[in-house]
């Protein structure tokens, strides 16, 4: 039915695992677009009432946008680029339905936005989380900006979009990041254990207190501010400089132009 996500549905809960392992499951236009529509699914199928979402084979949850698709796009190009990511990544924080994100691994850039746009977030001790964009010469265009800091405060936030360093699980619980971590083996165990208390619940009180939590952190002049110096960064030299560095396994060398 898809071709980059698996889905499973068991009992009430859909597991949706994203499946571009080779690419440590990076978020192509055809990643985005099946996002788009499986959330939909959820929100529309009467039959699912939470779900999961998790990375493909052993290393990655998903290791960000797929930055060979950067290649000659321009500022236009990465606002639509954003403002699409962003829409579906708001659907996601919005669902009635609880949507949990199991970080199996390296969850990067897009992969810890989307991680910060579910509901609450689960890992393996072998995640690691980080917006490294600042190595290519850009900024998170998902959100990130925004959720890093909501999620776990100013200074550590600006720390690790301005480092690109990398966060790994024990600092991720330290941070609050995420809620738990287990062993790779159990995590989805965990999650489906903590999602099968929540769907016992009466499902209007849930989704109102997703809704109210979601209110408690609320604003959009953030997401709009980042989304445009997102794609006024697709206009730099150093953007070019910084993607082109990634794909021909090189070291950049920035400019500030
Ligand atoms: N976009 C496109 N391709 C990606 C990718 C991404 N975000 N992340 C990884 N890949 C690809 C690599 O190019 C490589 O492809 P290849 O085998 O055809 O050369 C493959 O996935 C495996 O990645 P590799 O870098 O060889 O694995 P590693 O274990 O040495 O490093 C990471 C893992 C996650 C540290 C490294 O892949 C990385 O830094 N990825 C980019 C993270 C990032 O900047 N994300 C934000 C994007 S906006």
């Amino acid at each position: 039915m898809y071709q980059t996500l698996l889905t499973v549905l068991a009992g009430n809960i859909l597991s949706i695992t994203i499946n571009r392992p080779e690419k440590l499951n990076a978020l192509n236009q055809t990643v985005i677009r099946e996002l788009g529509e499986v959330v939909e699914e959820i929100y529309q199928n009467p039959v699912i009432r939470a779900a999961i979402i998790t990375g493909s084979g052993n290393k990655a949850f998903v290791a960000g946008a797929d930055i060979s698709g950067f290649a000659g796009l321009g500022k236009e190009e990465g606002r639509r680029m954003a403002k699409e990511g962003l829409d579906i990544f708001f659907k996601i924080e919005n669902s009635p339905k609880p949507i949990v994100a199991a970080v199996n691994g390296f969850a990067l850039g897009g992969g810890c936005e989307l991680a910060m746009a579910c509901h609450f977030r689960l890992c393996s001790d072998t995640a690691q989380f980080g917006q490294p964009e600042v190595n290519l010469g850009l900024i998170p265009g998902y959100g990130g900006t925004q959720r890093l800091t909501r999620l776990i405060g100013k200074g550590r936030s600006m720390e690790a979009l301005l480092t690109g360093n990398l966060i790994n699980a024990s600092l991720a619980l330290q941070y609050g990041l995420v809620n738990y971590i287990t062993t790779p083996e159990d995590l989805m165990e965990k999650t489906k254990l903590i999602l099968q208390q929540i769907t016992s619940k009466g499902p209007l009180a849930v989704a109102k207190c997703i809704a109210a939590a979601n209110a408690a952190t609320g604003g959009q002049e953030g997401f709009e501010l980042e989304t445009e110096s997102f794609a006024e960064c697709f206009a730099t030299a150093d953007m070019k400089e910084g993607t082109a560095a990634f794909l021909e396994k090189r070291k950049p060398v920035f400019k500030g132009i």
